[in-house]
């Protein structure tokens, strides 16, 4: 019988993570922080011929793959499925059908093995993905999040708790990539398909910032950038002007990202802390990345940006978070329920 309460805290535990709340089905192995493997089966390229995720094909795809991708981290970390001392899945945010096979595979994995299951935010992942980096990083610090789903920059006070400085009120800065990776005629997903063709134009159109102004609290909005670069791509095609892609590309990502690593510097400046991190897919961007580290040079901060991998959706940092939790005894119960948005825990 499988009772959290039963379970004893080992020092430098193997934790196994499962993800599987977008596109990615993702296995990993952690002893502590170290990461003994890190699996992805992906159905992106699949996704790409919809133009983005269909989630009944992602929770098809999790099914097949996920039973393959838990046997390929096991043995790749040289261990057997009787070292692992906990389980950690991500049980939300995301959709749901694709969230509930990764979450069904690894309450049956954990009762069978008979060890903690561990319940993880997904957005708490995207955090804990700097632990990996930087094993010595230790709260608090600040982080820019920035995914297909979500927009945050976060405040993290200790290993379990993080509180949300600032959000977006519509689009996440992803998925507004991928919008406009549409309206360019760019495959999905647009983020690096914007990013190449951005390096090769001038940000020279006047596009509206996806910082909100006016507001008390610091707020981003890309519905209005958005809009902006359909109407000047139409506008230009109505003209029977060619498109200039590559400048439009540029001046997007320019507007959608600038205020992004600006703000989340400006905010540890703020809170007199000093260090930055960094999580979600958007944090892939090579503009991005050298604009958060010329923003943190200039301000004394130390910027802890993780490996590209471990920006997108992955299972390290899942384990990672998983880590957090399992050493404060945060174990879940069997009848824990997927939930496609959740606030941060
Ligand atoms: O974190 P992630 O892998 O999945 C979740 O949304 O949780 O993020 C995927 C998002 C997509 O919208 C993709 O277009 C964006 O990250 N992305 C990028 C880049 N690489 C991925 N956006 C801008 N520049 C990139 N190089
Ligand atoms: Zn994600």
């Amino acid at each position: 019988m499988y009772d959290k309460t039963t379970f004893k805290i080992k020092k430098d535990p193997v934790i196994l993570g499962i993800e599987s709340s977008c596109d990615e089905t993702a296995c990993a192995v952690l002893r502590g922080r170290k990461i003994l493997s890190d699996e992805i089966i992906s159905s992106a390229a699949v996704q790409a011929r919809y133009g983005g995720v269909v989630p009944e094909i992602a929770s098809r795809a999790h099914t097949e793959a996920v039973d393959e991708v838990t046997r390929r981290a096991v043995t790749n970390a040289g261990i057997t499925f009787s070292d692992i001392d906990a389980v950690a899945v991500t049980y939300g945010a995301g959709l749901l059908g694709a969230l509930l096979v990764g979450l069904s595979f690894a309450k049956a994995l954990a009762y069978t093995l008979n060890v903690p299951l561990i319940a993880v935010n997904h957005i708490r992942g995207h955090i804990s993905a700097a632990y990996l980096d930087d094993e010595t990083l230790k709260p608090p610090f600040i982080t820019l999040l920035a995914s297909g789903g979500h927009t945050a920059i976060l405040h993290t006070k200790s290993f379990t708790e993080s509180v949300v400085l600032a959000s977006t009120s519509d689009d996440a800065a992803g998925e507004a990539f991928d919008k406009c990776a549409r309206v360019l005629g760019l495959p999905y997903p647009g983020g690096p398909n914007i990013q190449k063709l951005a390096e090769k134009g001038e940000a020279n159109i006047n596009f509206p910032s996806a910082l909100v102004k006016n507001t008390t609290h610091t707020q981003f909005s890309y519905s209005g950038l958005k809009t902006s670069v359909i109407n000047y791509c139409h506008t230009a095609e109505q003209k029977g002007i060619e498109v200039p892609k590559a400048d439009v590309a540029a001046s997007f990502q320019k507007a959608a990202l600038n205020p992004l690593a600006d703000k989340t510097v400006e905010f540890a400046v703020k809170y007199g802390i000093n260090t930055v991190t960094a999580g979600g897919g958007v944090i892939a961007n090579s503009y991005l990345r050298e604009r958060l580290a010329k923003n943190c040079d200039r301000a004394g901060i130390k910027l802890i940006l993780p490996e590209k991998r471990y920006c997108t959706d992955n299972a390290a940092m899942i384990a990672s978070e998983g880590y957090n939790r399992y050493m404060i005894g945060d174990f879940a119960d069997m009848d824990i329920n997927a939930a496609a948005a959740i606030p941060l825990k």
